[in-house]
């Protein structure tokens, strides 16, 4: 890999050399030397420590771009597959599916599934990460005569996740009714947990081909294994290539040092900001193809550090919360609120500096000159002339902006972006003395699911939640 494929953070515009030391409103706008080089010490023992732990095997996600036993066993599962399906449909949610997503939108055409099979690098992909019933009841419709041509990957770490465990029964129901017990094996690839689980049990009892979650590495840092990289790889990106992005940007995040290490130096930009007001942490790609890539970075942040406890039983109520936007589009919808309203906002930009391709624009309206000044420009210039200049029209209004630079998008420089903000979330966690793996607020919901649907155990929480769920006509307009 070439030193041209480097993605690199710049952070000189959230200092307050940019951004000024302070507004009229009781806080602070950007940070000083002092207090970034403040919190270097902790910074190093942090990055330590997580080396440590990563020697005797914790934070497994850390290994994934080494697994070299893993990515053999996504190229089997594709092997077999490959050409002989046009249709891959994933059915998983939250890190089952938002980094499936944002591979296949990073990395192939924006009009992908369009395009006729043979201008195709492999399968169209179809992810559903939702129960809407109008949307799946579209897909059913969608692939009813192409069924034959179409394959599912079940993504279900626990295999109990409600949403897809329900769109699973519908596919095997469905593929069994058309095609029988054994057409339905043929075309159902499961990833989920290789030891344990009730997935696992149904892999073992029906058959299917699976793929394993590696032990300890969870929903949200998982797109680097089997998770993300079967479906990757079956609509053609180069998943080696891709992890080893990952590799590279791992050597760079083992630097203790604070203003060499990029996922360290996002952890404290982002940690020192958010004790100044700023907690909300908005990602603002200007490239269609990284739009996803924020998406599923706010489910990174938000799951990983929005917690009640802090690692020793004390109530913080941490957390900043992750906001996507998009430009140039959301100059249109956001900037208005980002510049003049509450300074609580730190922005980071993704830009790129080579698109893939580029479109020009014809000179025309000579004598219009709101019009004539785009002649003979492109519209990768004008996206990235909007972005410097959305990041100078918000620095003039104190507003901290970092940005984030990929060379170009490619499997090398997408690897290096995940994995640099799946450590930065590590060290984030750290640095707020938080557990960044685990979801304990998401199970209420789940187990209210389970009550209102009727499984069984979960009677008496159906009885309370029924009683809860009246309408009180008083409040009712
Ligand atoms: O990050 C997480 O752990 C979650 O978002 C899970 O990925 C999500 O809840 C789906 O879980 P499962 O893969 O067990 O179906």
């Amino acid at each position: 890999m070439s030193n041209d494929d480097v993605v690199r953070v710049y952070y000189r515009n959230v200092m307050a050399r940019a951004v000024g030391a302070e507004h009229g409103l009781d806080a602070e706008h950007g940070l000083t030397d002092e207090q970034l080089d403040g919190l270097a010490g902790r910074i190093s023992e942090i990055v330590e420590q997580i080396e440590e732990g990563r020697a005797r095997g914790e934070r497994r996600y850390r290994e994934l771009p080494y697994e070299e036993s893993m990515v053999q066993a996504v190229e089997a599962a594709c092997a077999v597959r490959r050409g002989k399906y046009d249709n891959l449909v994933v059915l998983g949610i939250g890190g089952s599916a938002l980094g499936n997503i944002a591979l296949h939108t990073a990395l192939n055409s924006p009009m992908y599934n369009l395009l006729p099979n043979a201008d195709r690098r492999g399968s169209r992909l179809f992810v559903m990460d939702n129960v809407d019933p109008v949307q799946f009841g579209a897909l059913l419709d969608l692939l009813d005569d192409d069924l034959d041509r179409t394959c599912f990957n079940v993504i279900s770490k626990s295999g109990e996740t409600a949403e897809t465990a329900s769109q699973f029964i519908i596919v095997r129901d469905w593929l069994r009714r058309r095609m029988g017990a054994g057409g339905a094996r043929d075309r159902i690839v499961v990833t989920t947990d290789p030891r344990t689980g009730t997935m696992r049990q149904i892999v073992e009892d029906e058959g299917y081909d699976a793929l394993p979650v590696p032990e300890g590495v969870g929903g949200r840092f998982s797109v680097l294994s089997p998770v993300g990289l079967f479906s990757a790889a079956m609509c053609g990106i180069d998943v080696r290539r891709l992890l080893a992005g990952a590799a590279m940007m791992d050597l760079r995040i083992r630097n203790p040092e604070l203003r060499q290490n990029p996922a360290a130096l996002l952890a404290a930009v982002h940690h020192l900001l958010t004790q100044r007001g700023k907690n909300l942490h908005v990602m603002m790609p200007y490239s269609y193809q990284l739009k996803d890539l924020a998406d599923w970075y706010r489910q990174l942040w938000a799951e990983s550090l929005g917690k009640r406890k802090s690692l020793d039983g004390q109530d913080v109520f941490a957390g900043a919360t992750p906001i996507r936007a998009l430009g140039a589009t959301d100059q249109h919808s956001q900037i208005q609120l980002y510049r003049e309203g509450p300074n609580d906002k730190v922005i980071t930009m993704l830009a790129v500096e080579r698109f893939d391709c580029d479109v020009s624009i014809p000179q025309a309206f000579d004598d219009e000159e709101a019009l004539s000044y785009l002649g003979n420009k492109s519209l990768g210039q004008l996206l990235d002339v909007e972005r410097q200049a959305t990041e100078q029209a918000l620095l003039a209004s104190q507003r901290p902006v970092l940005t984030v630079q990929f060379p170009r998008v490619c499997e090398e420089t997408v690897g290096q972006f995940i994995y640099l903000y799946e450590c930065a979330t590590s060290i984030m966690a750290l640095l707020m003395n938080v557990n960044a793996y685990d979801q304990p607020a998401v199970e209420l919901g789940k187990q209210y699911t389970f009550a209102l649907m009727g499984r069984a155990g979960y009677e008496e929480q159906a009885s309370q939640l029924q009683a809860k769920l009246q309408i009180e006509p008083a409040y009712r307009v």
